[in-house]
């Protein structure tokens, strides 16, 4: 008998996966024992937007979990609920899981798993980060060896495809986020890719496999790509640098820093050749160094690439025994938990744009307050007045400093007459082994 499939979700990643499972059958039947059958596919919306052929289909998500002929339930509806009860209901049936649902693994986490556990099933969730990368059996198996030290990611596909076409073509913000939109990367809300939560989700599931420490999405320092300006995009490639929206996670001396944020990385750099809705996550482990994981983020067949490894995987399992080789986020902690660090005390290098009056003594009023706190400049630049203007750019780069010493420094030089309005404050990171 083959390992019955039944699919939730019929949207861009569930149509993707429809289609590869058709497309591949023979291939992956060969890679488990017993082969794999979409037994029902179950969605809300009435009409599938995809040619099922003879494979049942209902409009109740529920009677996918309660069918005795499913072996595994795929989780393609995204968000949290009615996600999080279908999952609750499949796992209390005694069906292995597959989902795509970062939010809900990033929110939710700690009880699915705890009840997977309960019942001695499968919770899998490769295609919730990074799409078709995996990065997720890169941490649980390539690099157990190791202790991880940090890693960063450009872990959103939509927000890396606008800040590169700002970038190359100079084009506007939302011109941009409407393609995303069409080209299947966006969620459903594209608030969430451009002000950073998808990232967030995204990154605690990454720290909670890399420092085995809880799902930690309230503990999250999260700023999107709204409020970056051209401008800033070139000055930052005038200084060597472009901006990338990366999660971070570090293992600090004081605490583990979670960090999502637009930041400067070295024009040079791997990360930085990582254009369009291309991820890329950045693993360093003590014993490995630095390792660069990157492909494809977003979309439909390549985040079904990651759900259907999660699913032979499984499948390999049911038809070979073995043990659960998937560990299960939140419940099977070891060892001392580092506290996570408010973004206060995170140290990265900053980039601060000033508007200063063209005025003598202004630049020396900056360098006292920087210096005052210990932070020094390692880069500047400053642009002639435009005609009829009075103030100028001055466009700074500090090396690496605590956050609240950047933030006090900041707040005094905004408090200067000779500066008008608010300081754009970007962090930078080298993203090498410092
Ligand atoms: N909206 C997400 C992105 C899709 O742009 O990366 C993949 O999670």
């Amino acid at each position: 008998m083959p390992v019955g499939i039944g699919l939730c979700g019929l949207g861009t990643v569930g149509r993707g996966t429809v289609e590869v499972l058709g497309r591949n059958a023979e291939t992956l039947s060969q890679r488990c024992s017993y082969g794999l059958e979409i037994v029902q596919v179950g969605s809300r919306s009435p009409r599938p937007e995809v040619d099922l052929g003879t494979i049942p289909f209902t409009q109740d998500i529920f009677a996918v979990a309660a069918n005795p002929a499913v072996d595994i339930l795929v989780e393609l509806i995204g968000g949290v609920e009615p996600a999080r009860e279908l999952i609750l209901t499949a796992i209390a049936n005694g069906k292995q899981v597959v989902t795509a649902n970062k939010a809900l693994i990033a929110s939710c986490g700690d009880e699915l798993f705890a009840a997977a556990k309960a019942r001695g099933v499968t919770l899998a969730y490769e295609a919730a980060v990074a799409g078709g990368i995996p990065i997720i059996k890169a941490l649980r198996e390539g690099l157990s060896a190791n202790r991880i030290r940090w890693l960063a990611g450009i872990i959103n596909g939509t927000s890396n495809f606008i800040l590169s076409e700002m970038r190359d073509k100079g084009r506007e913000f939302a011109d941009v986020l409407v393609e995303a939109q069409m080209l299947g990367y966006a969620e459903a809300d594209p608030s969430l890719d451009v002000d950073g939560t998808d990232a967030a989700h995204k990154l605690v599931i990454l720290a909670a496999l890399a420092f085995g420490m809880p799902l930690r999405l309230d503990a999250v320092h999260v700023e999107g790509i709204r409020d970056i300006q051209p401008d800033d995009v070139r000055y930052a490639g005038e200084l060597g640098y472009r901006i990338k929206h990366l999660g971070i996670a570090r293992r600090n001396a004081n605490g583990i820093e979670l960090r999502v944020h637009p930041t400067l990385v070295p024009e040079r750099s791997l990360m930085a050749q990582v254009h369009g809705a291309l991820n890329a996550v950045m693993v360093r482990g003590d014993a490995v160094g630095a390792t660069l994981y990157c492909g494809p983020g977003a979309g439909a067949e390549p985040t079904a690439s990651a759900v259907i490894a999660d699913i032979l995987d499984i499948a390999r399992r049911l038809g070979g025994g073995g043990r659960d080789a998937i560990p299960a986020l939140g419940v099977e902690r070891s060892g001392e938990i580092p506290p996570v660090l408010d973004i206060a005390d995170a140290e990265s290098a900053h980039y601060l744009r000033v508007s200063a009056l063209d005025r003598p003594g202004v630049l020396s009023q900056l360098a006292q307050i920087l210096s005052a706190r210990g932070i020094s400049i390692e880069a500047i630049i400053q642009k002639e007045p435009a005609p009829g203007q009075d103030h100028v750019p001055l466009i700074l780069l500090t090396n690496r400093t605590r956050e609240s010493e950047v933030r006090a420094a900041i707040a005094a030089i905004e408090e200067l007459d000779s500066v008008a309005g608010a300081v754009v404050h970007l962090r930078k990171e080298a993203l090498n082994d410092v």
